[in-house]
């Protein structure tokens, strides 16, 4: 079946109402990615970052392009995360805590058509390692501009208040 936005956006607001919400939104996510082509087509006139397709109480919606070696900051999500990458890969980086700083904790590359779900408090940072740009749906079951949550300067691993600015600084 092709994928249509407006269809994926109302279908996730109504799983988030459901009983095993993050399922059935993991389950809609991974059967967009069936169509690459479709979400290729959808999302051609998307920015060359992040943009946000929807956001409401329950659930947000951002389509992500990252290019060739960009690197996005450690930071949490104050909730379940969803990634699917359509186009190119993407490299998540995971993180613990570690005293007022951070300790790696694996990584995982994400291909077209691979998914992962990072659960509340899960640390990552972003990454394309890849030779093409990467595309990718990013889809967290809350409100996440309402979201208190955390960003990591890369350098220093000190811990700070989410800041969209910051995150953009501090991306190489
Ligand atoms: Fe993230």
């Amino acid at each position: 079946m092709m994928f249509d936005l407006t269809i994926f956006i109302n279908a996730c607001k109504q799983a988030v109402v459901s009983e095993n919400a993050e399922q059935v939104v993991a389950d809609l996510i991974q059967k967009a990615l069936g169509s690459p082509e479709a979400l290729r087509q959808v999302f051609k006139d998307f920015g060359e970052e992040e943009d946000l397709v929807h956001q409401s109480e329950g659930i947000t919606i951002y389509h992500v392009r990252l290019s060739p070696g960009i690197q996005f900051p450690p930071h949490d999500h104050g909730m379940t995360a969803m990634i699917g990458v359509y186009e190119g890969e993407e490299t998540n980086a995971f993180f613990k805590r570690n005293g007022s700083g951070l300790s790696p904790a694996g990584e995982r590359t994400l291909n077209a058509g691979d998914f992962i779900q990072i659960k509340q408090g899960g640390i990552h940072s972003v990454v394309n390692n890849g030779a093409k740009r990467a595309a990718a749906l990013h889809v967290y079951m809350g409100h996440l501009g309402n979201e208190h949550r955390s960003c990591w300067h890369p350098q220093t691993e000190e811990e700070h208040t989410f800041d969209m600015e910051d995150y953009f600084r501090w991306a190489k």
